[in-house]
């Protein structure tokens, strides 16, 4: 149910400092490793669609590769205000592997 994890990549194939796309169920997943943290956002930008994947790491904040909008990793929050963020997916590791909670986590 809610809690429910679905593997999606192998630990050793995320290196430090980089993000990748993912599939979770019908759902396209950011999934970044900071420092051998992982961390899951929606990937796709509100802003346009931007592939937030395929974005800029500076710690645990991605900006969008398109026109340069920021979040962070950990809540999927915009870093310069409340108006806009992308769902933020808990992640566990499944011994050689990341999973991804296939469902959002609650807005706090
Ligand atoms: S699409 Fe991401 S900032 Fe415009």
């Amino acid at each position: 149910m809610s809690d429910e994890f679905v593997p999606v990549a192998r630990i050793a194939d995320i290196a430090p400092g980089t993000g990748t796309a993912v599939a979770v169920g019908d759902r396209e997943i950011a999934l970044f490793n900071v420092g051998g943290t992982f961390y899951a956002i929606d990937n796709t930008c509100p802003h346009q669609g931007g592939p937030l994947a395929e974005g800029w790491i500076e710690g645990d904040v991605v900006t969008c590769p398109w026109h340069a909008w920021c979040f962070r990793m950990k809540d999927g929050k915009m870093t310069l205000g409340d108006y806009a963020s992308v769902d933020a997916f808990d992640v566990r590791i499944e011994g050689e592997m990341v999973a991804v909670s296939r469902v959002p986590r609650a807005v706090s």
